[in-house]
Order: C-alpha cells, then structure tokens, then sequence
C-alpha cells in the first residue's frame, strides 16, 4: 500500500496589502522590504473570514480535482499557528463540519511554517499502514489575527491564505510519495515565538492586553538557522534516496524570504526553472505556503502527473521538514 499525492487546491482571500500601505503604517520602505525579502504584496483575509473558512475553500477545490465524492474522505488535518479558536475545537473539526463530514477524524498539529509537511508525514502513515483511504490535508493561515502591526520586523513579512491537498491510497509504485523527513530543535523555540497565552506563559492582564498573543521572531538569527537547516534538508533527502538535484521538477520551498530560497536553491545547483517562488505575491503564509506554492504551478500548467517536486519548510519550534513527492494528478494542460 502506498500514498500519493493526488490532488491540489488553494483559496487567497482578495484584499490585498501592499508594501506601500505598510510604509505609511511602520518605518519601512518598499525598497528594504523588496530587497530583503523578495515580498511585494500579501493578501489578507475579509473581517470576519476564518482560518476555517479559507481552508475550506481550499479543500472543496482539491476534492473535486481528486475526482473522489466528498464522502470519501476519512481523515482531516490541518497545519495551522493561526486557528479559529485558541485551545479548541480544533480548526480541522470546523473545516469537516463546513464540508458536511461529521464522523471523520480531524485534527490540527502545530509545527508553524513547517506544518503542512508534518501533516503529509502524517498523512502518509496513516495511509500505507491501511489505516485511512483519502487523507485530506490542509495548510490555513490567517496570520493577519496574530501579527502586531506595529513591529516592522514582522509585519512585512506574513499573509493570510490556505492550500489543501489529497492524499490517497494506491498500489503503484510509481504514484507513491518517496520519502519524508521531519525534525525539530526546541532549544531555538524562543527565535520564533507568541510569547504570551499559554499555559507556559508569565503574564498579568495588562501583559496580555500590551503583548496580546503576537508573533516575535529574531529574524536575522532565525535566517541563519533557516539557510543552513533547510540545505542540510534537502541535500540529505536527496542523497539517501539516490536522486540527483537536476532529478527534481519542482523545488517548493517554504516562501519565507526570497533570499532563503536564493540560498538553497544556489547550494543544490537548481535552474531557476526548478525553482517555485510566490513569496513576491503571498508574503510567509506559514503552513499554507507550500500548498498555495503547488495550487500555483498547479493552475498556471507547470505541474504535470508525475513531476517529481521536493518540498523544504522550516519554522517556528523550531521545526524542519522535506518530502520527495511524485504528483498523482492530473495536471492542467
Ligand atoms: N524596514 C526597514 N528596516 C528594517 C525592517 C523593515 N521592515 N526590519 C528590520 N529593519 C532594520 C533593522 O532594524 C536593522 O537595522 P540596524 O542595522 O540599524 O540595526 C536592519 O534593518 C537589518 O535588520 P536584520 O534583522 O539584520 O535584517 P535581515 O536582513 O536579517 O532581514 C528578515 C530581516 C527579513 C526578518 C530576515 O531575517 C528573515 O527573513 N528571517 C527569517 C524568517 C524565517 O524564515 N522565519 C521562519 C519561518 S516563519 C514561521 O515559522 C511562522
């Protein structure tokens, strides 16, 4: 029994924020933002749109493109920093309930930027030990809720929006997901970090009304472990299952930072054509990021049944993880 990759949808919310509305709302310049970290423009979710809601859409496009009826679908997870609701219900539970599936198990898993390839990891367990059939897994964000748009080192950054994808069982070889790996450090947990909220957290309510439950990350720190983790990633997967770097269709890096992506894609020797970037149009939408990267090559034609592409995320925990995913699809002519 094997796991493959069958299908890809996405939803971007329409109100877009540009680097020069930021200008006006912090000290930064399009220029800085541009040079940077590649990022342009980032979309952000309608007042009252939830993380949910934008998984949703997402998932209802990669279940029709699965050519499966809805009903199929036995299992539900979503990667996400930003849910609905805080501790519970999980946003995975809200999204089965959205699409009319009320007895699958769902659930969320927190692995920030890394989460939607934690949640494949998951997926493809689940699915070769014959346990579940058609894994739906869903990457949503709305990072707008937890990002203080008063700090420059984080504001510029991120963006809301969701990707979904199915998973399911098939007895091809050549249709299987190759290979997954995942780790994590938590001796870096505090580069990235909503430091208060918790159960962990040391705060008064004037704390929490001052710091509310926003991002802080040590950028610069954190970019020096992203580079050197996700390298170290990929060159591992890469070697252990024999596949040379020019093998590869698709690279889709988490779309963190251009220059992040620069750096890794330069270390593997990849042509710029292997090389998947949104970051200039989506900004970081964390765990919605590599799934609304694959939607992307996905829709404009790029992606073809059975291109093999190479995921690379990195994130707050800190977290890591890659995957060497042959695509099951049919791809958009
Ligand atoms: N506009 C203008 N100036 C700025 C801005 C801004 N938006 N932000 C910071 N600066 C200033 C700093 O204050 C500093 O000024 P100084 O030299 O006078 O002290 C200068 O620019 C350089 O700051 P750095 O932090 O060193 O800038 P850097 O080149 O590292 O870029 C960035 C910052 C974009 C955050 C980068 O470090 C980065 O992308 N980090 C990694 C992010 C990441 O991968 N996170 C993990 C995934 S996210 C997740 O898991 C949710």
């Amino acid at each position: 029994m094997y796991a493959a990759f069958r299908s890809i949808g996405a939803y971007v919310p329409s109100r877009i924020l540009t680097n020069a509305e930021l200008e006006v709302m912090v000290d930064t310049s399009d220029e800085w933002i541009t040079k940077r970290t590649g990022i342009k423009e980032r979309h952000i979710a309608a007042e009252g749109e939830t993380t949910s809601d934008m998984g949703v859409k997402a998932a209802e496009l990669a279940i029709e493109r699965s050519g499966l009826s809805k009903d199929a679908i036995d299992m539900i997870i979503c990667a996400t920093i930003s849910p609905d609701y805080f501790c519970m219900p999980s946003t995975a539970t809200i999204i089965a309930t959205k699409l009319g599936l009320n007895k699958v198990m769902a659930f969320d898993i927190s692995a920030a930027c890394t989460g939607f390839v934690y949640a494949l990891s998951i997926a493809k367990a689940f699915v070769e030990s014959g346990m579940k059939k058609n894994v739906l897994v869903v990457g949503a964000e709305r990072l707008s809720a937890i990002t203080d748009y008063t700090d420059r080192g984080t504001c510029i950054l991120f963006g809301d929006g969701a990707g979904a994808a199915i998973i399911s069982q098939t007895d091809k070889q050549s249709e299987a997901i190759i290979d997954i790996h995942t780790g994590s450090d938590g001796a870096y947990a505090d580069l990235l970090m909503t430091p208060n909220g918790g159960s962990g957290s040391v705060h008064d309510e004037l704390d929490r009304e001052a710091a509310g439950c926003f991002m802080k990350m040590k950028g610069n720190e954190t970019f020096k472990v992203a580079v050197r983790t996700l390298t170290n990633d990929v060159v591992e997967i890469l070697e252990q299952n024999n596949i040379p770097a020019s093998a590869i269709t698709h690279f889709v890096p988490h779309q963190a930072n251009y220059r992040i992506i620069k750096a890794v894609g330069d270390a593997l020797q990849l042509a710029e054509e292997q090389v998947v970037l949104t970051v200039e149009k989506y900004g970081n939408t964390s765990g919605a990021s590599i799934p609304m990267a694959i939607n992307d090559i996905y829709e404009s034609g790029r992606l073809q049944e059975g291109d093999l592409m190479l995921l690379d995320a990195f994130g707050g925990g800190l977290t890591w993880g890659s995957a060497l995913v042959p695509f099951s699809g049919k791809g958009i002519r």
